[in-house]
């Protein structure tokens, strides 16, 4: 993405937010340029400043710059920003003749810090991977891109190697890893293949887990151990999913008895596993960031087959939602990131945006962004992958049709029909999640191309829509013997529907 200031009627339409938020925004001190008669703005800070209004650093900092320094063509930095025609704004060749950057000029300008963290053979392998682009008549932007790239790759494969398990499995990860597009079914339990897998290696996760005791594969003795199991399993993704990335997990506050004190049926209640699991997920490490509900639509039990008793406590309220709770991974990361627009290494850390999630701000004086009171670019990783590193293509697009379904705290649609009229399971699992959960988690928690992990696989629904969204579909299944069939007939089947090309999938 290229840097360039916006109107107010651009930014307005771009960000679709109101003129009084923009307003708002410029009285508690965003940064803005006047040009004639107008305002300018960089998207990219009316965003940070939306997404953090509280945001002290520039506060009642907004200095208006004066229409003089249009024909200030001494001043390199500035100049990108002046003059009134959209070319003149956008001039990157003017930029490129004062300040071209080439992946060697960066490597050298950024050598110190390289050091510091690295081994020499390490920045040898960075050069040389550098090396393999041809970065001539490449833009400044796309020169960065390449840089961090290679940077951030190395610095993730230190990551990995100071924190690999002893039960790493090298042949899963090349199994994981290899370069095609089959949806990879992995038979296990989930705990042990989570400890073979590198760490940051997944991209997204989503899941339903196995229903304490509701269903017919249930095997703890009561809630506690269940909970206890879930646990593990979570500590455990917390190492596997990458840094700054999404979970998505799927379950039901169910009606059943937590078999601590009776077994009996009296002892059913309300199970609040929500509740449960939100908490367990914030002590080993997440952050709980949203729960939204799915309206069933139906209930499930049969609770109101009450004799025909229509006096009061032999009826009862019923409910029909499941959570879908979303949960991030920030793991602070002190190590410095390349400014998105000079590639520099020279930046300082700013206050984290949120916690966990440092933020920098770049020093090197000849940036290309610098603010109107010469401050320099504000970033994150987190900022970094949702406005610069992505590719704009059409896999990466939320239809407005999603955005609307979900746009909303309880969101209806219909569960999985399980049974025929008989009774008879006609999916051949007993669990499956309809195909709207991953759907959203994928369109709106990853980017075309990055590995989404289902660690209860089931029937295998997340890595099908995974791997129909281009994607990299992974699901992990303990029981092979159950489920193997009915879970590569659906995967056959998904072939037909969506016609995707390639190897559909590959087992481990
Ligand atoms: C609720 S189902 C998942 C349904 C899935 N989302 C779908 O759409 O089909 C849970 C699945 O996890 C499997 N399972 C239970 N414990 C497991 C473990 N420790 N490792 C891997 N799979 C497990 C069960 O066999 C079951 O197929
Ligand atoms: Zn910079």
């Amino acid at each position: 993405m290229e840097e360039k200031l916006a109107k107010e009627k651009e930014v307005l339409d771009y960000l679709n937010i109101s003129r009084t938020t923009l307003w708002r925004l410029k009285k508690e001190g965003l940064p803005i340029v006047k040009v004639g008669n107008s305002y300018r703005y960089e998207i990219e800070d009316v965003k940070e400043w939306i997404a953090k209004e509280e945001n002290v650093t520039y506060q009642n900092q907004n200095k208006i710059i004066s229409t003089e320094i249009q024909n200030d063509t001494e001043n390199p930095i500035l100049t990108h920003i002046s003059g009134e025609n959209e070319t003149d704004l956008n001039n990157n060749e003017r930029i490129i003749q004062e300040y071209p950057i080439s992946l060697v000029y960066l490597l050298e300008h950024n050598q110190k810090y390289l050091q510091k963290i690295f081994d020499a053979e390490t920045i040898k392998k960075l050069a040389q991977s550098l090396a393999n682009y041809d970065d001539l008549g490449l833009t400044n932007a796309k020169i960065v891109k390449i840089f961090s790239f290679e940077y951030l790759k190395l610095l993730k494969e230190q990551h990995q190697q100071e924190t690999r398990p002893d039960t790493y499995n090298p042949d899963l990860q090349r199994f994981i890893n290899q370069p095609n597009n089959a949806i990879r079914v992995v038979w296990g339990n989930c705990l042990d293949i989570l400890k073979q897998m590198e760490s940051e290696s997944i991209q997204l996760m989503v899941t339903s887990p196995p229903y304490y005791n509701a269903r017919d594969y249930s095997q703890w003795e009561n809630i506690d151990l269940y909970l206890e199991d879930m646990r593990q399993i979570i500590r455990e993704s917390w190492r596997v999913l990458d840094n700054h990335r999404v979970w998505v997990w799927n379950v039901g506050d169910i009606f059943d008895n937590d078999r601590k004190v009776t077994k009996s049926v009296w002892g059913k209640r309300r199970i609040p596993l929500g509740a449960y699991f939100i908490k367990i997920f914030e002590e080993e490490g997440f952050e709980f960031v949203d729960d939204i509900m799915w309206d069933k639509g139906e209930v499930e039990s049969k609770r109101f087959m009450n004799g025909g008793m229509d006096y009061p406590f032999y009826q009862y309220p019923m409910n029909c939602y499941e959570h879908i709770l979303i949960f991030h991974k920030h793991r602070l990361d002190n190590t410095k990131i390349p400014c998105p627009v000079c590639g520099s290494l020279n930046v300082n850390g700013n206050t984290q945006s949120e916690i966990g999630v440092q933020s920098w701000e770049c020093k090197n004086e000849k940036c290309f962004i610098r603010s109107p009171n010469n401050r320099g670019k504000r970033f994150s990783l987190r900022t970094n992958m949702m406005q610069y590193w992505f590719d704009e293509d059409k896999n990466n697009v939320i239809e407005k049709s999603v955005q609307n379904k979900w746009r909303r705290d309880i969101v209806p649609f219909s569960p999985v029909i399980k049974v025929n009229s008989k009774g008879e399971n006609i999916l051949g699992h007993s669990a499956p999640f309809p195909e709207d959960i991953p759907e959203m988690a994928i369109k709106y928690f990853s980017y075309a191309g990055e590995k989404v992990l289902d660690p209860f696989g089931g029937s295998f629904t997340t890595p099908i829509v995974a791997r129909n969204l281009h994607r990299t579909g992974i699901g992990i299944e303990l029981n092979k013997e159950m489920y193997r069939e009915a879970i590569l007939r659906k995967i056959r089947s998904s072939q037909n529907l969506f016609g995707s090309e390639g190897n559909l999938f590959d087992e481990f």
